[in-house]
């Protein structure tokens, strides 16, 4: 039998209510908190996130979908939004000059991981990214819609951690001080970190390899090496932070897996996913509009995995509607049917509701048993008695109650039923 790719699941329709919950919630806060949506295409030049996400990083060097289309080019499916965003902003001119450009998206993104719980080849982001100004209160803010989220899907015990991995000047004094320790420890290092130490040692804090773990207990910390400026940074958001009384721990060892970022990053961690425990991150990367050919605009962002947040809400409600369902026994029934069908559907039409029909019914017993798989909560039966009394018999199949409605009343019945 056919299936679907693994890693790649399909969302299911019994599951989908609680997806268009959540993406309606992201949509009214992120426009609440004044961002734009934009769509970017799901595939993109590979050069793209080569130049961005870093090409000693995880994603580039064993994660994404690369090949080469019917032209010879080199195409890859879209591991996560930041560098596309970055891209159609230089590309479309989308940055004001005398405001702060804030931008959100939602989409499949894709990465060729190892799938476990919370873990996907093909995932769904939510993003945020604002540019244009390098100001702790911006760092801060994409920190709190982040953290309101959870708090908002009663996500289990969100911690958000924070660290600062420098700007340009910090980071070569400390990767100097790194690479000699590491060095130093290259025997008990896992294979890939050996690889990383010269061209980019920060990398080897993301390994996963025990070992590896054990000896960065050691190692030097980014937080020892900021620069003035940097230091400085970091202070104004640990200060925004307090000033909204957000919680957070300082973590030297988040770096990302992403080489972009400058300065600020985070992550939230919820404990009701399992290994997978990080529900979202971000951070600044103040050049990376200039290195993919803008100009220099400094910007801040985050996403999140909507699957993990679907995982650890204990709150999301599914969104149902109510449903009528019109049932003609018979062939003159059906004509009739189709007929009053259409003038409730026009008169429901800006109600959230499903109208919809049975065709070839014409035994009650066995229709209503459809009704009631299909979770019908308003039967419209035209039999033959209901044609010579020119009136529907209108079932609520929650309350089993029943009642006549005459043909040309039966619009507005369910209007005045269904209108709040
Ligand atoms: P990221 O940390 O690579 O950052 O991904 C963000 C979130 O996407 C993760 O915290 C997780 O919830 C979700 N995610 C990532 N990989 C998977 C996967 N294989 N399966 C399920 N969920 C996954 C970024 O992508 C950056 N673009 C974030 C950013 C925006 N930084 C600045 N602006």
């Amino acid at each position: 039998m056919l299936q679907n790719i693994k890693g790649m699941p399909d969302i299911l329709p019994s599951e989908i209510g609680r997806w268009h919950a959540l993406e309606q919630k992201i949509r009214q806060k992120m426009i609440f908190y004044g961002f734009d949506e934009i769509r970017t295409p799901l595939l993109e030049d590979t050069d793209l996130f080569v130049r961005s996400v870093g090409e000693v990083t995880d994603i580039v060097q064993k994660e994404t979908y690369t090949f080469s289309d019917r032209n010879g080019d080199s195409l890859t499916l879209r591991p996560e939004g930041t560098a596309s965003v970055v891209r159609a902003l230089v590309q479309h001119h989308l940055h004001l000059e005398s405001a702060t450009t804030k931008l959100f998206y939602m989409g499949p993104m894709f990465r060729h991981e190892r799938p476990q719980k919370g873990r996907f080849r093909q995932f769904h982001q939510m993003g945020a990214e604002v540019f244009g100004e390098a100001n702790p209160r911006l760092d801060v803010e994409t920190m709190q819609i982040l953290v309101e989220l959870c708090r908002e899907l009663d996500i289990e015990n969100p911690t958000l951690e924070i660290n600062s991995v420098g700007d340009r000047e910090s980071r070569k004094n400390f990767n100097e001080k790194l690479k000699i320790f590491l060095m130093k420890n290259e025997s008990k290092l896992d294979v890939l970190s050996r690889t990383r130490i010269e061209k980019n040692p920060m990398r080897v804090f993301d390994s996963k390899d025990e070992h590896t773990q054990l000896v960065l207990a050691d190692a030097p910390s980014i937080l020892d090496h900021l620069s003035d400026g940097s230091l400085k940074y970091f202070e104004g958001v640990q200060e925004g932070l307090t000033l909204l009384k957000i919680p957070f721990r300082v973590n030297a060892k988040i770096v990302r897996g992403l080489d972009y970022y400058t300065d600020t990053v985070f992550e939230v961690l919820s404990s009701g996913l399992g290994a997978q425990n990080v529900i979202g991150g971000g951070g600044r990367y103040d050049h990376l509009v200039e290195e993919l050919g803008g100009r220099s605009t400094p910007a801040v962002g985050f996403a999140t995995g909507l699957e993990r947040l679907l995982m650890a809400s204990r709150k999301l409600e599914m969104r149902s509607y109510q449903k009528i369902v019109f049932l003609p026994l018979g062939i003159e029934q059906e004509k009739k049917a189709i007929q009053l069908l259409k003038a409730v559907r026009e008169k429901l039409s800006t109600v959230s509701c499903t109208v919809d029909i049975v065709f070839g019914k014409e035994k009650m017993k066995t229709a209503l048993k459809t009704l009631d798989r299909l979770k019908t909560d308003y039967a419209v039966i035209l039999g033959e008695q209901e044609m010579t009394a020119g009136a529907a018999a209108v079932k609520n199949m929650n309350a089993h109650l029943q009642t006549a409605v005459a043909f040309e009343d039966l619009p507005k019945h369910f209007f005045e039923i269904l209108k709040l």
